[in-house]
């Protein structure tokens, strides 16, 4: 499962905690785009997709949520609910966020650009993907 728990640096300090991360240093990769899921109903479910060559981050800064990872052989679920931890996926996961509390934001640090052609949608072209089909 090519998935890890990351725990960044931090500072704590009287007035407040502080965490930092540098992207290639602390994380596989060079960071190029971030974005954000926040205001998710309680039952709302998000992901249900893998990408081909993204690796990302991603940090629940703010509540907790669950992620489910799958390499098509196991499947894993991670709580995250600690700003100074974060979750990093790697490339042909299928990912799927759920559980979110109330006020929950969960920040992703990622390796590429956004483009549709990285993502796979579907889950048995997933399957498909990691077994070597015609979509390689
Ligand atoms: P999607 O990746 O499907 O969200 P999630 O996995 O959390 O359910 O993205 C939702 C929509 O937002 C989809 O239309 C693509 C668009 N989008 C961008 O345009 N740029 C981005 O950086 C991201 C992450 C999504």
């Amino acid at each position: 499962m090519n998935c890890k728990p990351i725990s960044f640096h931090l500072r704590e300090n009287p007035a407040g905690n502080l965490s930092f991360l540098e992207g290639e240093h602390d994380l596989p990769f060079e960071i190029k785009r971030a974005y954000y899921i926040y205001d998710v109903p309680a039952d709302g479910r998000r992901g249900f997709h893998a990408h081909k060559e993204l690796q990302q981050c991603l940090i629940c800064i703010h509540g907790s949520c669950k992620i489910l990872v799958d390499d098509g052989k196991e499947q894993r679920v991670y709580e995250l609910n600690n700003p100074n931890e974060g979750l990093y996926i790697g490339p042909v996961t299928w990912r799927e966020m759920f559980d979110f509390s109330d006020g929950a934001v969960l920040l992703a640090l990622v390796s590429q650009y956004y483009t549709e052609e990285d993502y796979i949608r579907d889950y048995a072209q997933f399957k498909e993907y990691v077994n070597g089909g015609s979509d390689k």
